[in-house]
Formats: structure tokens, sequence, C-alpha cells
């Protein structure tokens, strides 16, 4: 591994690998490239370390005389791909970018690879970042998913990523392309974009604004800290198996209410309000389709490459919370950009909750 191609480097989960690598891997070179859609900033990037060896490219991983570039200019030995239309409520009021960005965006940049490689696989490796979701939604005494339970994804985000997941690991077997894939559950952490759960939650209480709950609040999420999932990552580049796919996973699986609860615990404690926080929580109509849980068995990769996640959900959820208060300039910044007002307003007025 010495030149890495991230794609979504400017999003949530691909802006933490980017800091991740740069501080724990001195020996490589990095390009990130990013189509900068309204999940995508340059915020993101900002005080990178050694940003030296670094070096961003505004684009779409549709397009693929630039992938071609880039693989050549660059010469990549090693893709990381994060570059997703990733909300799944985005998905359910417009699915076409995700089946253009997850499905033709995918294809794009496996065959470039495949292109560019021509069958010299030495030492190459195309990593495919995936979801929990492509499993479906597990009933309450359901064990966990494995790599090995079947897909039934049953959202247009989840199907799409299904999708990508059957591409790449058609490339292995079809081309000998050395992939590996993890799917993971739901992470959070720094650079969350503020229309995801945890971080809407603590900017909706930090402006005394309604907390909407989709439904019930027992709809169950295996939370994953962003810096735990970069390290999984890392250690399949550097000892997983071609061909192989990980599950990621937090380790614990509360209900999306007791979530919500415990950031208003935390917010109390860290920046108190006129009143309780938890006094803001409303129950909203829910979500169609909504998967109701989600449980990932690690077992494979903590057998194989050692890993497990270091921070429990309370560890992580505080410095989450802490995080967004300390960094008001950044979350200025990515609220007041492309169409995030917007959103806020098409999602949630018509459920009663602006
Ligand atoms: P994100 O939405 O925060 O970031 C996605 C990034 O991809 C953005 O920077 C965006 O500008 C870029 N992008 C979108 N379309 C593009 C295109 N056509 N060309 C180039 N760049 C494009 O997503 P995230 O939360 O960081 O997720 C990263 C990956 O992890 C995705 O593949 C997602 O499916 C997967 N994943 C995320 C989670 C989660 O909880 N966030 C859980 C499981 C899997
Ligand atoms: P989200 O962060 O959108 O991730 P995903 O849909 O990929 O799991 O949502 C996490 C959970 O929180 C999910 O069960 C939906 C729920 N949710 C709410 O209850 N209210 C909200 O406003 C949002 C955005 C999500």
């Amino acid at each position: 591994m010495k030149n890495i191609l991230i794609t979504g480097g400017a999003g949530f989960i691909g802006s933490n690998f980017v800091r991740h690598l740069l501080r724990l891997a001195p020996d490589l070179n990095l390009v990130t490239l990013d189509a900068l859609t309204y999940a995508g900033s340059l915020e993101n990037l900002r005080g990178l370390p050694d940003e030296a060896r670094h070096t961003f490219v505004q684009g779409d991983i549709c397009d693929a005389a630039l992938v071609e570039r880039i693989l050549r200019e660059h010469q990549v030995d090693t893709i990381v791909h994060f570059a997703a239309e990733s909300h799944v409520d985005r998905s359910i009021l417009g699915p076409a970018p995700f089946v253009q960005t997850n499905i033709v965006g995918t294809f794009t940049l496996l065959e470039a690879a495949r292109q560019a490689w021509d069958g010299k696989f030495e030492g190459k490796r195309f990593h495919h970042v995936s979801t929990d979701e492509v499993f479906g939604s597990l009933g309450p005494g359901d064990p966990a998913f494995e790599e090995t339970t079947p897909y039934e994804p049953r959202s247009p985000y989840s199907a799409s990523k299904a999708s990508s997941d059957h591409l790449v690991r058609a490339y292995f077997h079809t081309y000998g392309l050395p992939v590996t894939l993890t799917n993971c559950s739901n992470n959070y952490g720094p650079y969350q974009f503020p229309e995801k759960l945890i971080p809407l939650m603590i900017l909706n209480a930090l402006a005394g604004k309604p907390l909407p709950v989709y439904g019930d609040g027992k709809q169950v999420r295996d939370w994953l800290y962003v810096e735990d999932h970069c390290e999984a990552i890392r250690l399949v580049l550097e000892r997983g198996r071609a061909g192989e796919t990980y599950n990621v996973g937090g380790g614990n699986q509360p209900h999306n209410i007791d979530v919500v609860t415990e950031l208003c615990v935390l917010l109390d404690e860290l920046r108190p309000g006129p009143g309780p926080y938890a006094g803001l929580i409303i129950h909203v109509p829910d979500r169609p389709g909504h998967d109701r849980r989600y449980a990932m068995n690690i077992g494979r990769i903590q057998s194989e490459l050692g890993w497990s996640p270091r921070h429990d959900l309370k560890r992580g959820l505080r410095a989450t919370v802490r995080w967004y208060l300390e960094n008001e300039a950044w979350v200025r910044a990515v609220s007041a950009q492309n169409d995030y007002q917007a959103w806020m307003d098409k999602n949630y007025t018509k459920r009663g909750a602006k």
C-alpha cells in the first residue's frame, strides 16, 4: 500500500478515515475524490495532520475518464470506496441519485480499477464500504447478522448498496480483482452531517427545537463510533483476505428513544438549558418501511484481525456531544451550506416537527 484513492473522503466517515490514515500511516499518499454533494464539505478536511500527503480532487465517481486519470497519475494501488448517497430518508423521497452514485458509480470505479491494474493485481486492493442495512430488518429475538446472512434490503438506499456489494464480489470472482468488503452498522461521531439521528438531536436540542422521534422510538441500531470503524477498515486493508467480507459493529443495541434520552442527559450536564432537554422529545409519523432492528455479529473480524470496538456507547456519545459543542464554527458552516434547511423543511414539516 503506497498510494490510496479515497472516494467520498469529504463526507462523514471518509474524512475521519483520511485523518486516521494521515495520523497512523506515515508512508502513505492519499487522494480524495469527492463530488461535494450536500453531504460532503471541505470543512471536514480543514486542518488535516500532515496535509502535504493529501490531495483533494472534486469530481464524480461516475466520471470514468476522471477516475482513470487519477488512477494513472497518482499510481493508485489501493482504493477505499466510501462515496455514496447515504441517507435512507432521502432515498425514500428521491431514489434516482442512489441508483446513479451507489450502483453506476461503484461499477465505474471497479471497471476503471480492472483496466488500470490490467491483471497485475499483486499489491493492489479495492475496498468497498457497505452497510448492515443490506441484510434487512431483525425481529426482537433474531440472531445478529453474519457475513453469510442472505441479503434482504428494504429501502432504495439499502437496495442500491446491496447491488453495489454484488458488483464488487462479481469483479472478484470473474476478474480476480482483489476486493474486500466491510458491512458496518450505524456510525456516529465527529463531522457527521446534522441530518442523521445523533447530530440532528444534539443541534435541535441546543436550538430549543423539537426532537422528532420516528414512530414509537423502539427501533434498534448497533451504534459504532466512527474512529473504531476507521481502525477496522485499516486492519482489513493491512491483513484482510482478498474476496472476504467483514462485519463491523459497535456491540450495543439500544432503542432509538434511549439514545435520544441519553443525549438529553449529557446536554443537561454539559450545556444546561432553561429546562431538561428531554422535554423537547416528540413522536412523529414513522418512516415508511422503517427497519426495526439491526445487530451485527462481529466474530469474524474479532478472531481473524483482532479488532473490537474500543468505545462503548456511553463514552462515544459523550465524546460526540463534546465535539459538537466545541465545533460551533463547523456546525454553522455546514448547516448554512447546500440544501440543509430545505431538507429539514421537506422531511419534518409534514411530520409536524419544525
Ligand atoms: P456521507 O453521506 O456523509 O458522505 C458521502 C460522501 O460521498 C460525501 O462527501 C459526498 O459528497 C460524496 N459523494 C456522493 N456522491 C458522490 C459521487 N457521485 N461522486 C463522488 N463523491 C460523491 O456518508 P458516510 O456516512 O460518510 O458514509 C460513507 C460510506 O459508509 C457510504 O458508502 C455508506 O453507505 C457507508 N455506511 C455509512 C454508515 C453510517 O452510519 N454513516 C453506516 C453503514 C455504512
Ligand atoms: P439515521 O441516522 O437516519 O440512520 P439509518 O436510517 O441509516 O439507521 O436514523 C437512525 C435511526 O433513527 C433510524 O431508526 C431512524 C431514526 N430517526 C428518528 O427517529 N428521527 C429522525 O429525525 C431521524 C433522522 C432518524
